[in-house]
């Protein structure tokens, strides 16, 4: 038996025990950030997330992920009660109460707020939103690749919860993870509704084919900002990357995979379904795209 991992596994930090959570516009003590059992979010998963990075004293890709947020926050008809300026304010605020300079990931979460009646109705969540920051010290540290298995569970159709939308209500992808633990591996390979490979339960997924870079088409699967400047840094660099429908037989075939995603940039794949990805180790194009990606970010947040 191989130890539990996950994609989100971080270096143990003590400093975390002491953090301090922005909440509706106070910063408090982790003990005392508490919400109430009628909020919209607890209740029925009703609200929206980003999570970001710290380097070096700057929130990476600012600007997209406060575009992903109002975008997402609009179509779910939720108003966050701040603007943008107003949003990037409470990062830093939280950021200098908490004294971080780098290596820290903020959850940022904004609820539809809290219930007069517990029951679904959005009209019910009249007090305003509840909005909290968790930022907490975090180095991903990852003492192997990772081990996926393919589940049952399907990204669905746009129509029904949009897989683009970073809704706190994450079972599917919940369920989805369960399944893949229970069959040995770390994390869940989820399909799309025709079957081909899409995107596991928390990160978006990429394999490497005689020196080509292969991801989904994106037409199931979160708009991910990391999966997004990794497909520009492959175009940039003469590195040829396909958004394209691939099935499991290409994808055990595969040379490499990798995963990508804010908390841990690029996260190599070593076993799909029991199956051995090329080495089973992280392979030269992750690491290649892991290189450019650093640089990115240096040049991002220098
Ligand atoms: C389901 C899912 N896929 C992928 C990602 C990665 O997106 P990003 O690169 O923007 O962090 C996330 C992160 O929020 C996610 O929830």
């Amino acid at each position: 038996m191989t130890k539990k991992m996950s994609t989100h596994q971080a270096e143990e930090d003590r400093r975390n025990d002491e953090i301090l959570i922005y909440l509706n516009g106070e910063i408090v003590p982790k003990a005392e950030a508490k919400v109430s059992v009628y909020d919209s979010g607890f209740m029925l998963g009703d609200g929206v997330w980003e999570g970001l990075r710290l380097y070096n004293g700057t929130w990476a890709f600012m600007d997209e992920h406060l575009d992903r947020l109002f975008e997402a926050a609009k179509a779910i008809d939720l108003d966050i009660g701040l603007d943008r300026e107003g949003v990037e304010n409470a990062l830093l605020e939280t950021q200098t109460a908490n004294g971080m300079t780098t290596d820290a990931h903020a959850r940022l979460m904004v609820t539809r707020g809290v219930k007069t009646r517990p029951f679904q109705h959005p009209s019910l969540s009249q007090q305003g939103p509840t909005m909290t920051i968790i930022m907490e010290h975090s180095r991903p540290n990852l003492p192997r690749p990772i081990k996926l298995a393919t589940v049952p569970h399907i990204r669905g159709l746009p129509m029904s919860q949009d897989p683009k939308l970073n809704s706190h209500s994450k079972l599917n992808c919940i369920i989805a993870c369960i399944a893949a633990e229970k069959a040995g591996a770390d994390e869940a390979l989820m399909l799309d509704v025709n079957g081909f490979v899409n995107t596991t339960n928390a990160c978006n997924f990429f394999i490497v084919r005689k020196g080509e870079v292969w991801t989904s088409t994106g037409d199931y699967c979160m708009n991910g900002i990391t999966r997004q400047k990794v497909i520009d840094l492959c175009r940039e660099n003469g590195i040829p990357v396909h958004e394209r429908n691939y099935s499991l037989v290409d994808t055990y075939g595969a040379d490499e995979a990798f995963l990508t995603g804010t908390f841990g940039a690029q996260t190599p794949v070593g076993e799909i379904d029991g199956r051995q990805i090329g080495s089973g180790q992280m392979g030269p194009m992750t690491e290649r795209i892991r290189s450019l990606y650093k640089n990115l970010i240096e040049k991002e947040c220098a």
